[in-house]
């Protein structure tokens, strides 16, 4: 069972890396545009946190205020990667800078608080 939830962690990075990779490669190449590549990551950031944020197995302790506020930074993201997506349909250039950026920086935070808190 642990190894189990130690895969699921392992699974929840990669979601992160796949995010907030495809977000870098964006700003490296200077495109400043949203794909699915970071919906995907996002889903998958998701759906393994839901999974994590259950208390198994017995006995693993868990910290739901910093789980929580992954939870809404997460649901942030996916409204920015939302909108910025749609706009991008409508308008075929790339995002606005500030929305672009909010979602590298939000990304990144709350991996930051993942990890240091
Ligand atoms: C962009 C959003 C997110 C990022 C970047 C992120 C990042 C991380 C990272 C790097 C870890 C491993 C480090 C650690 O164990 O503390 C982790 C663990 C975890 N995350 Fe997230 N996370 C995100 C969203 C979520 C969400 C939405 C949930 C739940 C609804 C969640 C629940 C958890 C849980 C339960 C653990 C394991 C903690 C433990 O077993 O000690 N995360 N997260």
């Amino acid at each position: 069972m642990e190894l189990l939830r130690n895969v699921v962690v392992l699974l929840h990075i990669v979601g992160f890396a796949v995010t907030f990779g495809a977000w870098a490669a964006e700003a490296a190449a200077r495109r400043f545009r949203f794909t699915r590549t970071m919906d995907y990551g996002l889903l998958l950031s998701l759906l393994t946190g839901l999974a994590l944020a259950a208390p198994w197995p017995a006995g693993v302790e868990l910290n739901y205020p910093k789980i929580g506020i992954k939870l809404v930074i997460l649901v942030v993201i996916g409204g920015l990667l939302g909108m910025g997506s749609a706009r991008q349909r409508r308008t075929g250039s790339a995002v606005p800078r500030a929305l672009f950026w909010s979602v590298g920086v939000l990304s990144f935070t709350a991996a930051a608080l993942a990890v240091l808190w």
